[in-house]
This record gives structure tokens, C-alpha cells and sequence, in this order.
């Protein structure tokens, strides 16, 4: 069930979109950024761009657990310093188990949430690249599994918000019209 807060105290300085693959984090980031006039970052390229190599390769020549070990790194440091940022994180940035409950005050969590019927056609329609659910004869399967271990984590974000049935812009006004006791475009810099 969905948690809604309402509005938080004070206006978030910084908002962390979490959620299953192709739940449309990167799109609706960029975008909610530009609203905002805040800072983008992508989180998965930012860690290419510092690996210098791309996700898949990270995962064929250094295995997942090095890759996680680079997510939580790139992470930690960009939310250390949150001012006028929207975060697009990877879908398992936010499945490890506490990362959500334990963020700083002011930085708000949203959960973009996505059938995993809906999550593995619309990756099939982007380019290859994501390895786990690119190796699955049934990636379908394979989605709803991994959904259903991550669900519990995602669920502590703030805000969920249903991306199904919606393109990036209806997201980003979703989340918007959720922030507005907040009133996110008068947050301060500091
Ligand atoms: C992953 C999701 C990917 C990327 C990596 C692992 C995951 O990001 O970080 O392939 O564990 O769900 P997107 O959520 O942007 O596809």
C-alpha cells in the first residue's frame, strides 16, 4: 500500500527515483530535473563514465558483486552532496535492504513502479544492455521473480508513484503535484 506521507516539513533538497528496470528512472529524471532546474545525474552512467567501461562489461569481467560494490560507492558520494539533485538510480540501488530507510533527511525517495510484464517490454524495445535480464530465456520469469525479492525494499521509498499506463511527462507531473506541499520549485540551495 502506498505509504503518502503527505507533504514532507520542509522542501526536499534532492529526490532519488528508485524502481525495477525500465520503470522509466532515467526519462522521468532528466526531465523532472529540467522542471526543477536542478542537477541530473544517472546514476549506472555516471558509473560507466568513472569505470570507463560499459554495464555489461563491468558484470562479464568483474561479476555483480563488484558492481554493486561500484553503485553503492557512486551513490553514497553523490547523496552526500544532494543540493538541487535528481537521482536516477539503477533498479538495484534501492533493493538493498535499508538504503531507503537510512537516506538523509531531505532527500525525498520515489518508487516509479512497473508490472514486470510492462518493465520487460519496454526493455526489449531499448537496446540490449541490461544483464539481468538479458542472459533469461524467460525474462518475464525472471522479472517477477527478482520484482518480488525487491518489492519490500523499494517499498520504503516516500512517494510511489504507478508509471504503467503513463509516459515520462504524466510521471513527472505525478510526482510534481505530489511534491507540491513541499513546493519543490521553491527549495533553496542551501
Ligand atoms: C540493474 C538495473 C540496471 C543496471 C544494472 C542492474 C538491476 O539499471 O543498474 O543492469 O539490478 O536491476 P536500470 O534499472 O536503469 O535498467
Amino acid at each position: 500500500m502506498d505509504p503518502d506521507p503527505g507533504p514532507a516539513e520542509t522542501p526536499p533538497r534532492a529526490v532519488v527515483l528508485v524502481g525495477f528496470m525500465a520503470a522509466g528512472k532515467s526519462r522521468v529524471g532528466r526531465a523532472l530535473a529540467e522542471t526543477l532546474g536542478w542537477r541530473f545525474v544517472d546514476l549506472d552512467a555516471e558509473i560507466e563514465r568513472e569505470a570507463g567501461r560499459t554495464i555489461p562489461e563491468i558484470f562479464a569481467e568483474e561479476g555483480e558483486p563488484r558492481f554493486r560494490a561500484l553503485e553503492a560507492e557512486a551513490g553514497g558520494r553523490l547523496l552526500a552532496a544532494p543540493d538541487r539533485l535528481v537521482l536516477a538510480t539503477g533498479g538495484g540501488w534501492g533493493a538493498a535492504e535499508g538504503r531507503l530507510r537510512d537516506l538523509p533527511k531531505g532527500i525525498l525517495s520515489v518508487w516509479l513502479r512497473v508490472h514486470p510484464e510492462v518493465a520487460v517490454e519496454r526493455a526489449l524495445r531499448q537496446a540490449p544492455g541490461r544483464p539481468l535480464l538479458d542472459r533469461h530465456d524467460d525474462p518475464v520469469a525472471a522479472a517477477r521473480a527478482l520484482l518480488r525479492e525487491r518489492e519490500g525494499c523499494y517499498a520504503e521509498a516516500a512517494l510511489h508513484i504507478d508509471t504503467n499506463e503513463k509516459d515520462p511527462d504524466e510521471v513527472v507531473r505525478d510526482i510534481l503535484e505530489r511534491m507540491h506541499g513541499a513546493d519543490p520549485l521553491s527549495a533553496p540551495h542551501t
